[in-house]
């Protein structure tokens, strides 16, 4: 067995050597930790990046068998912001200079819908004078669709492929032709060609899932040249199918560690991507969200879309946050940024550096 020091003094990383990175405990995780955040230190500096998420519909044609806003969850209150609501929420982000906004929803695909999102672009490029960011996740569209929205001024995309297991993806989601592993890489090739800045990720600590998966998900993203990642611990949600099988799971603790080190790794085999501190890191633990960027993220997604809705997009349990307003997020995520020492980039776009050189390429 090699020693974790060892490893980490290697420019790349084996299968191996990256489950022996995630299995590390101790001393030798703390090294891993150290070795992260000197490379974050060096290729992303000490910066974090705000990204104002606004959670505009919950309602979803999808039936993944993790999530608590799944088609078939009948106990879900659904809505769907007004388009003013939605453009209040980004003049919001852009008047206290975030400089990008996330446009979130379940998966909706119709004609309206597609429109409907071309409508929001022009009118948030309007209101910023084309200097807000928009950065769309809204599941699977046709390829048709993706250019649509990118030639009316979305630039950066975001779909989990939520593991890079084919097998694993099919216990987590049911085998038919609405939940195709194939079309959402097939998405992903999609979205790179057009030439959006492409973010992926995958949850850590699902039921079924093995380091070496996990190892696997890492290499995947290395292999498919991601630019931004946002990745974090799998909670279990009461009212859905994968809810059965919460015996089987690592401990909430665990999880949360497993998330730091998969972060950490990342951080060191893919040095100039943006990495997001996934909200659900702060659903098990309070500084969640700031030990993550301690290890490597410079990215993190404040809430704002309307008090009112939030409580109802839970994807997952103890989902933080549900009852702030977005005022009271900024204040909060500001002090929570300090203790990193860490700065806020305010005003700065905060494109994923690993894009830039991939498009100068
Ligand atoms: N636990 C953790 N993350 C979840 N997501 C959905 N459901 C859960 C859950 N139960 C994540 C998925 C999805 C993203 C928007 O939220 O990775 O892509
Ligand atoms: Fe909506 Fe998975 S349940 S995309």
């Amino acid at each position: 067995m090699k020693k974790i020091s060892e490893i980490l003094q290697q420019d790349n990383f084996s299968r191996n050597d990256i489950v022996a990175l995630l299995k590390s405990e101790g001393k030798e995780k703390q090294l891993l930790f150290e070795k992260s955040h000197e490379t974050k230190q060096r290729f992303v500096e000490n910066k974090v990046y705000f990204r104002g998420l606004i959670e505009f519909s919950n309602i979803c044609r999808k039936d993944c068998l993790y999530c608590g806003i799944r088609n078939s969850n009948k106990e879900v209150l659904r809505y769907d912001l007004t388009d003013e609501e939605i453009i209040d929420a980004a003049r919001f982000a852009y008047e206290n200079r975030y400089g990008s906004v996330v446009l979130q929803s379940g998966e909706i695909t119709s004609p309206n819908f597609t429109e409907r999102i071309n409508r929001l672009l022009d009118q948030i490029m309007k209101l910023s004078n084309n200097n807000l960011r928009v950065t769309l996740s809204c599941g699977e569209q046709t390829y048709e669709t993706y250019e649509k929205w990118f030639n009316h001024g979305a630039t950066r995309y975001l779909l989990r492929i939520e593991t890079s297991n084919k097998n694993l993806y099919y216990k987590l989601h049911p085998e038919n032709a609405a939940h195709s592993f194939e079309k959402r890489i097939s998405c992903l090739e999609s979205l790179k060609k057009i030439g959006y800045q492409v973010g992926t990720g995958v949850m850590i600590g699902l039921p079924f899932q093995t380091s070496e998966n996990l190892a696997d998900d890492l290499i995947w993203m290395q292999n498919i040249e991601v630019d931004m990642v946002g990745m974090g611990p799998y909670l279990e949600h009461e009212q859905t199918p994968l809810f059965a099988y919460r015996d089987q799971l690592l401990p909430l603790q665990t999880r949360f560690d497993l998330s730091l080190k998969m972060i950490a790794v990342l951080r060191i085999m893919m040095k100039n991507i943006n990495i997001a501190a996934a909200t659900a890191m702060q659903a098990i633990d309070k500084l969640g969200r700031e030990k993550a960027i301690k290890v490597g993220a410079n990215v993190i997604m404040p809430n704002i879309t309307p008090g009112t809705y939030r409580d109802n997009y839970k994807l997952y349990e103890n989902k933080p946050c549900t009852d702030e307003e977005r005022e009271d997020c900024k204040t909060c995520l500001e002090m929570r940024i300090a203790l990193t020492s860490n700065d806020i980039a305010y005003d700065e776009w905060g494109d994923s550096q690993h894009f830039i050189l991939r498009k100068e390429s």
